[in-house]
């Protein structure tokens, strides 16, 4: 009886790993070709230019999007909010909490901008998001009394306009590409400060035709720390 069941169960077994072989055989003979891109968003092949491509979602609404003059921003006021060009501007209203990290309070307004009514303004989109310790670099304005007057003199900012080798032709980027790798949130939407609001927000592989310039890079060395350490 025992040998019975035994040689019944093994031939049940093989027949059930033949249905399964087969048929998975069968499967894979139905299968089309296929691209080997798992998640195109995961693969980011330029990761200085993965803000740009990711705040594209908005390129055509900015594209649509009608001027609305009374609450442009100018480059004189985006130059004065920063203590030299390049510089993190600072936080030119209140902050609730002062304390707060940062990312969910100040990127509901900095993410994706609009126009808040408390301030009259537009918000500024942030270009880098995923930095959300926001006030280790973003500081409030009002320590304007604080300090004595110095003779701290800014370092001067590229000229805009005359970044084109010929009429007509792309400009080159005047400025460093490092914390600026979304160009969106500064050339395009409603906060873009009106001199450098682009015409073509929608072309958004926006390094094809604009090169950066090489002025204002210089080589930095290796840095090596200076030994502080006395004790020794
Ligand atoms: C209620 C919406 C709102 C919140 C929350 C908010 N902001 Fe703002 N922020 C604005 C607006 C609007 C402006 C533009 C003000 C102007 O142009 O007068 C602005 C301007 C700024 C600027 C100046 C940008 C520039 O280019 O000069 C910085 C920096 C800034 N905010 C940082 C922060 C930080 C850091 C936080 C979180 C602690 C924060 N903001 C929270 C609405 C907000
Ligand atoms: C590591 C430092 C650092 C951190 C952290 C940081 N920022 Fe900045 N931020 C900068 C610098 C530097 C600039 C100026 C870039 C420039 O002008 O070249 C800047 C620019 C900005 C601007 C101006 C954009 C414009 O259109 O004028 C806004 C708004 C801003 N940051 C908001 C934020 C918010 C919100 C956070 C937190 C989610 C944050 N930043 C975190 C350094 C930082
Ligand atoms: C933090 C805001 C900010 C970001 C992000 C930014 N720019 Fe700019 N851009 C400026 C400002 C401000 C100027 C005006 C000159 C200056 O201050 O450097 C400018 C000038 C330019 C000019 C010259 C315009 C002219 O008429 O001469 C070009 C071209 C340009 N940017 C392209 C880019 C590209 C491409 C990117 C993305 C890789 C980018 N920018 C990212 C703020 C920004
Ligand atoms: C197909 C090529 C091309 C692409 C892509 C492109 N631009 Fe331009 N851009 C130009 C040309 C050409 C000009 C000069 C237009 C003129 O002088 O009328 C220009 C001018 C500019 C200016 C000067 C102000 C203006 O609008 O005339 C800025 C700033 C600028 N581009 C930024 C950008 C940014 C940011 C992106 C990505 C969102 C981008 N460009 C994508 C070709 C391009």
């Amino acid at each position: 009886m025992k040998k019975r069941l035994g040689i019944i169960s093994l031939f049940t077994i093989l027949f059930l790993a033949f249905i399964t072989i087969w048929n998975y055989s069968y499967q894979t003979g139905l299968k089309e070709a296929y691209i080997p891109i798992e998640n195109e968003n995961e693969n980011i092949l330029i990761p200085s230019e993965d803000g740009v491509f990711r705040r594209s979602e908005f390129a055509l609404e900015y594209a649509n999007m009608p001027i609305d003059e009374e609450h442009q921003r100018s480059l004189d006021t985006y130059y004065d909010n920063r203590a030299y060009h390049g510089a993190p501007p600072s936080i030119p209203h209140p902050v609730k909490q002062e304390m707060s990290m940062g990312g969910n309070t100040c990127l509901q307004c900095h993410q994706n901008g609009g126009f808040v009514t408390k301030f009259n303004a537009y918000a500024p989109v942030t270009p880098h998001p995923e930095m959300i310790n926001c006030r280790q670099c973003h500081v409030a304005q009002n320590s304007e009394t604080f300090f004595a007057e110095t003779g701290f003199a800014k370092n001067q900012a590229p000229k805009v306009g005359v970044n084109n080798a010929l009429p007509g032709s792309p400009p080159v980027i005047p400025h460093q590409i490092q914390m600026r790798e979304n160009c969106l949130s500064c050339h395009a939407g409603p906060a873009a400060p009106k001199e450098i609001r682009v015409t073509h927000p929608e072309r958004i592989n926006c390094r094809q035709c604009h090169i950066p310039s090489d002025k204002e890079v210089a080589n930095i060395e290796v840095f090596t720390r200076a030994n502080t350490n006395d004790n020794e």
